[in-house]
């Protein structure tokens, strides 16, 4: 299997592409059926669900909005635990159904702290989709509606997943070689 080196670490190939495409539109077909009336406001959390973002809302086929937020959390491949909002809303979302779009939850801290950013903003409904899930490392409780694929704790990079600012233009997803 061929390996790839990213900084300091190595790499193997884990989830391809056509599995990640396949995931993604298992999805969609759920979301078509829940809010394809609803005019969603698919709500991004850069930067590393950008590439699935794009996947995502190319494959709508009903009314959908879409807009991004940025929060920081990670450093290497540990959670911090600090997060920092760096890009906020600059339009109103109350009223609307908000899809919150991300790469994976992994210990759930990042995504309480944008649930936090949103809980004064008087959403009609509040949901999330997630491309990856690792429910071994979750330490929260709140609900993800949407899952593409549960993982296991190893540190993955590529389709948007970084480790420190590298890799995320890879098209499969790799997993670190301990
Ligand atoms: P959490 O706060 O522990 O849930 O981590 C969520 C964020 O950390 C995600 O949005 C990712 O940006 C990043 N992250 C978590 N696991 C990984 C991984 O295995 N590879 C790269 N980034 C990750
Ligand atoms: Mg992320």
């Amino acid at each position: 299997m061929a390996t790839i080196q990213v900084l300091d670490k190595v790499f193997e190939p884990y989830i391809s592409h056509e599995k990640i495409i396949d995931a993604i539109e298992k999805m969609v077909v759920k979301l078509e059926h829940d809010m394809a009336d609803e005019n969603p406001l698919f709500l991004v959390i850069l930067n590393g669900a950008f590439m699935f973002a794009g996947d995502l809302f190319k494959m709508l086929h009903f009314p959908a909005e879409i807009s991004f937020i940025k929060f920081v959390s990670y450093s290497g491949t540990q959670t911090t635990g600090n997060v920092r909002q760096l890009i906020g809303l600059d339009e109103s979302i109350e009223g609307r159904t908000v899809v919150l779009v991300e790469d994976i939850v992994d210990t759930g801290i990042s995504m309480e702290k944008v649930l936090e950013y949103l809980s004064d903003k008087k959403v009609k409904d509040l949901r999330i989709a997630t491309l990856l899930f690792k429910p071994n490392s979750y330490q929260k409780h709140f609900k993800i509606d949407y899952i593409g694929l549960e993982i296991p704790n190893d540190f993955i990079i590529g389709y948007g997943l970084d480790y420190n600012g590298q890799a995320r233009n890879l098209k499969d997803i790799y997993k670190i070689v301990q």
